[in-house]
């Protein structure tokens, strides 16, 4: 007899995907400068640490909120006590404001209409049991017509997901967006989001925007977020669309605290935001972290010199990265925001099948020592595309990374012309043991004795 629900016993979920075989290797061999100098670094992890220390000094000079104390007294108590899954009045009030910032002050928010819960993931799938039942889909743009149009959504892309959904006889609630996209790095356009907004009316479908990186556009002006453009398109809030648009948001990214789980469903449907507020009693934001982040987020000071310096840091990082590897004949992506580049590596692939994509990420990850997410592993359907994250590690170990990735394409690059030479297969493969291959690669296993 089956013990388990089907859910517990089914082993989809993305922690078994090839996503993550990456990630077990770097967790027996974490690259640290000092200690581990040819470890693996983790390229694979969309965390933003670029900016800690402007927190860690604002804490600094704030101790009483730290301490759990307002105006001197202690907030101990009240702060134990407290388990409204309403959340905070002043921690919501303190988060729609700073929403509005992130984006310009071009969209208002409504904190009635604001649910908070443990982080976007939490966000994403409460939003899901709002909105369909089990069985029905929504449409996931993937990365889409790659190198033809910049991984731009279009019509064409929409109607063919919503036909092979109805083929499939899969009953299409909505779609959903990463806006910016995650593992794009970019921002969608006026033309995008207008496209998925004609699209949501004529098939009466939802839309749900992820907005979890908009606090992380290098060029603010370049970011529009889906409430701004439903409201641009002067569809008034009486019209049936504006109940069907969702947004989901966190503070993750944009202020580096993924550990912190606060997220949260931004809807303008009166009964999702009912429905999904009971539900958040499963993942609700602990009282103490509302506390902390309501003190912080209402220093304007603090966040206008946050936002404006974490984008600064982001861009350069962007630029380090993306000019290292353009060095090595690698070119990204065009990007305006994230933490990640989506990096072209289609010619070093040895064919042009995602067997070759396979192949390649186990190099890079066993001989170069760089843990970067396989196109794959997004759904990408041109092989040879790969996410490398560059904030989640210091300056020094992007410098590491980028030379490693030098000397593999040089090393193909020379192997590739001595074969073309009649070099041998073993003088070849030879040559292209760089210095900091690892004792853990599988080539390493079956190398033939040196001759
Ligand atoms: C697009 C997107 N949504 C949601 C999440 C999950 O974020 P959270 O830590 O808020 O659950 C991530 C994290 O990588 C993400 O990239």
């Amino acid at each position: 007899m089956q013990m388990l629900s089907k859910k517990a016993a089914c082993d989809s979920h993305g922690q078994d995907s090839s996503y993550f075989l990456g990630w077990q290797e770097y967790e027996k061999n974490p690259y640290h400068e000092v200690q581990n100098p040819n470890g693996i670094i983790q390229m694979g992890l969309a965390e933003n640490q670029l900016s800690f220390e402007l927190a860690e000094s604002w804490l600094a000079d704030n101790p009483d909120v730290l301490g759990l104390k307002r105006d001197g007294k202690s907030v101990f108590k009240e702060l134990a006590l407290f388990q409204d899954y309403h959340g905070m009045p002043t921690f919501k009030n303190e988060l729609v404001k700073f929403m509005a910032k992130l984006r310009g002050y071009k969209v208002e928010f409504d904190p009635k209409k604001l649910v908070l819960v443990a982080g976007s993931t939490s966000a994403n799938e409460s939003l899901m049991f709002c909105l369909a039942e089990p069985g029905e889909a929504f449409l996931l743009p993937t990365p889409y017509y790659p190198g033809s149009n910049d991984f731009k959504i279009t019509g064409c892309a929409l109607e063919d997901a919503y036909e092979q959904a109805k083929k499939l006889n899969l009953n299409v609630k909505g779609v959903l967006v990463t806006n910016p996209s995650n593992p794009l790095g970019t921002t969608m356009d006026r033309d995008e989001l207008n496209l998925l907004i004609d699209f949501a009316i004529s098939k009466k479908i939802h839309i749900v925007s992820d907005e979890i990186y908009s606090g992380t556009v290098f060029d603010s002006t370049s970011f529009v977020s889906i409430i701004e453009a439903v409201t641009d398109r002067n569809i008034d809030d009486t019209h049936e669309l504006w109940n069907r648009i969702h947004m989901v948001y966190s503070l993750s990214k944009d202020l580096g605290l993924p550990g912190f789980r606060v997220g949260m469903i931004y809807s303008n449907d009166e009964t999702v935001v009912a429905a999904a507020t009971k539900m958040s009693s499963f993942g609700l934001v602990s009282s103490q972290t509302q506390f902390l982040l309501t003190n912080m987020l209402s220093d304007k000071k603090f966040t206008s010199k946050y936002i404006e310096e974490n984008r600064k840091r982001l861009k350069s990082r962007k630029e380090m990265l993306v000019s290292g590897l353009s060095d090595a004949g690698i070119e990204c992506l065009n990007s305006n925001a994230c933490l990640f580049c989506w990096v072209d590596m289609r010619h070093l692939l040895s064919s042009d099948t995602f067997e070759a994509e396979k192949e390649l990420s186990k190099r890079i990850l066993f001989e170069v020592g760089l843990n970067i997410s396989p196109g794959s592993s997004c759904h990408c359907s041109e092989p040879g595309w790969f996410r490398m994250c560059f904030a989640n590690m210091s300056q020094e170990t992007l410098k590491v990374a980028i030379t490693r990735i030098k000397d593999f394409v040089e090393s193909i690059t020379s192997s590739r012309d001595n074969c073309n030479h009649q070099l041998t297969f073993l003088d070849s493969r030879r040559r292209s043991v760089s210095k900091w291959v690892l004792p853990l690669s599988p080539y390493d296993n079956n190398e033939p004795a040196e001759r």
